[in-house]
C-alpha cells in the first residue's frame, strides 16, 4: 500500500509517504521562528502558515518518495486533538485528495500517532511494535503530559496526565523568566548541560502521590518568585546555567519517577517516550539509567520524529488500513478535542 499522510496539529506543517512500513519522505516545515516573535504558538497565525505551506510538503513528499499522486492508495491526516484551524487546514486538504483521488482518508488521533514514533526509525517501521506490548508510554510535548497504558494496538488507557501546565510548557516558561529565547526547552537545555543540578532545591510535585498524574505549575512559580527575590542571579552565567541545570532536574525526576512506578504497577517490561520533550537530553539519559536499572525495555523516539510529524501519523493510518478498520466518512469535521480513549479501531463520532 502506498499512502500519502499529513500533520498540522499545531505549529509543524508535514507530509509523509508510507509505502508497506516504510517511511520514504517526510519533510517538516516548522513554524518556531514566526511565533517566537510572540512567545507562543499564535493559532490564527499557524493556520494560515499550514495554508501556505502544506501543499509544498505534499509536493516535496511525493517528489522526494518519487511517486506521482495518481499512484497514492489512501491519505491520511491528523484529525485531533489540536488547534482546531490548524487541523482544518491538513484535514481538509486530506479530504479533497480523498474525493478527487477517489481513495480513502484515515483521520488519525494525534496522541495515538505519537505511540508509534519510537517505531518509525526501524526499516521497515513498527516491524516488532507487537512484541513490546503491553508497554507504558510517556508523551511529552508542549501542550501534554500523558502517561498511558498500551495494552495491544488501538487499546490504551490513559493512566495519568498533567493537571496545569505540561512538561514543555513548563520547560518553555521558566525559560521566559530566565531571558530565554522562545521555545525555551531547547535552551534551557543547553545551558543545564553546563551547571549544577543540585544549586537551587525547586518542588518536584506531585512526586510521591499515589496516582499517576502530574502538575508544572508550581514548579514555575517557584522559578517565578526565586528570580523575582534574586534579579542579581541571571546577571551571573554560572548562576543562569545552574538555574537551569536545577529546573531541568526537578521536571526529569517527576516524569522519569512516575513513568518507572507507572511500568512497575502495570507490570509491563516496557517503556517508550515521545514527544518534543523528549528531545531533553536529561530526560533521555536518566530515563535510560533508570529502566536499565530497573530491568524495564526502553524504546525511545528518535530525536528528529519526538516533536511533530507526518511519518507517524502514515505508519498508524496504513496499519489500520490493513487492519481493515473503517476509512473516514467524507463529511467528517476536525476533533480538536478527540480523547484517546474513544479510539479503539472506531470512529471518534457517528455523523
Ligand atoms: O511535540 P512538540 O514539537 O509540539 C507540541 O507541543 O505538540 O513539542 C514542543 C515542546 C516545546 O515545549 C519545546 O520547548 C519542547 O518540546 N522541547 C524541549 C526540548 N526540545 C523541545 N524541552 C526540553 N528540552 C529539549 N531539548
Ligand atoms: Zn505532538
Amino acid at each position: 500500500m502506498t499512502l500519502l499522510a499529513i500533520e498540522s496539529s499545531c505549529d509543524e506543517s508535514s507530509a509523509a509517504v508510507v509505502q508497506d512500513g516504510r517511511v520514504l519522505s517526510c519533510p517538516v516545515s516548522s513554524q518556531i521562528k514566526l511565533h517566537a516573535e510572540y512567545g507562543g504558538v499564535v493559532p490564527e497565525l499557524a493556520a494560515r502558515e499550514h495554508l501556505r505551506n502544506l501543499p509544498t510538503v505534499v509536493r516535496l513528499a511525493l517528489a522526494e518518495a518519487g511517486f506521482p499522486v495518481t499512484t497514492l492508495q489512501a491519505v491520511a491526516a491528523t484529525r485531533g486533538p489540536g488547534l482546531p484551524a490548524a487541523l482544518l487546514a491538513g484535514y481538509k486538504l486530506a479530504q479533497g485528495m480523498s474525493f478527487s483521488l477517489g481513495v480513502p482518508l484515515y483521520g488519525i488521533h494525534h496522541h495515538e500517532a505519537h505511540l508509534y514514533s519510537p517505531w518509525v526509525a526501524g526499516q521497515p517501521a513498527c516491524a516488532d511494535f507487537a512484541a513490546f506490548q503491553p508497554n507504558v508510554s510517556l508523551i511529552v510535548s508542549g501542550g501534554h503530559t500523558l502517561l498511558v497504558l498500551v495494552r495491544a494496538e488501538g487499546n490504551h488507557t490513559i493512566l495519568g496526565a498533567t493537571l496545569d501546565d505540561a512538561a514543555g510548557e513548563c520547560f518553555d516558561k521558566t525559560a521566559k523568566i530566565l531571558g530565554l529565547p522562545y521555545p525555551g526547552g531547547p535552551e534551557l537545555d543547553r545551558l543545564a548541560r553546563e551547571g549544577d543540578p543540585k544549586a537551587f532545591s525547586f518542588p518536584r510535585p506531585l512526586l510521591h502521590s499515589d496516582n499517576h498524574d502530574f502538575s508544572f505549575s508550581g514548579l514555575k512559580t517557584s522559578v517565578r518568585y526565586l528570580v523575582r527575590d534574586r534579579p542579581d542571579l541571571l546577571q551571573q552565567g554560572s548562576a543562569l546555567r545552574d538555574l537551569c541545570a536545577s529546573i531541568q532536574a526537578a521536571i526529569v525526576e517527576v516524569l522519569v519517577a512516575k513513568t518507572l512506578r507507572a511500568a512497575h504497577r502495570c507490570r509491563v517490561a516496557c517503556i517508550t517516550a515521545s514527544g518534543g520533550v523528549t528531545c531533553n537530553s536529561g530526560l533521555r539519559t536518566q530515563l535510560s539509567a533508570a529502566c536499565q536499572a530497573a530491568g524495564v525495555e526502553l524504546r525511545l523516539a528518535s530525536r528528529a520524529l519526538c516533536t511533530d510529524n507526518a511519518a507517524m501519523v502514515g505508519l498508524l493510518a496504513e496499519r489500520k488500513a490493513k487492519r481493515g478498520e473503517w476509512p473516514d466518512p467524507i463529511d467528517a469535521e476536525v476533533e480538536p478535542s478527540w480523547p484517546l480513549e474513544r479510539i479503539c479501531g472506531a470512529q471518534p463520532t457517528s455523523r
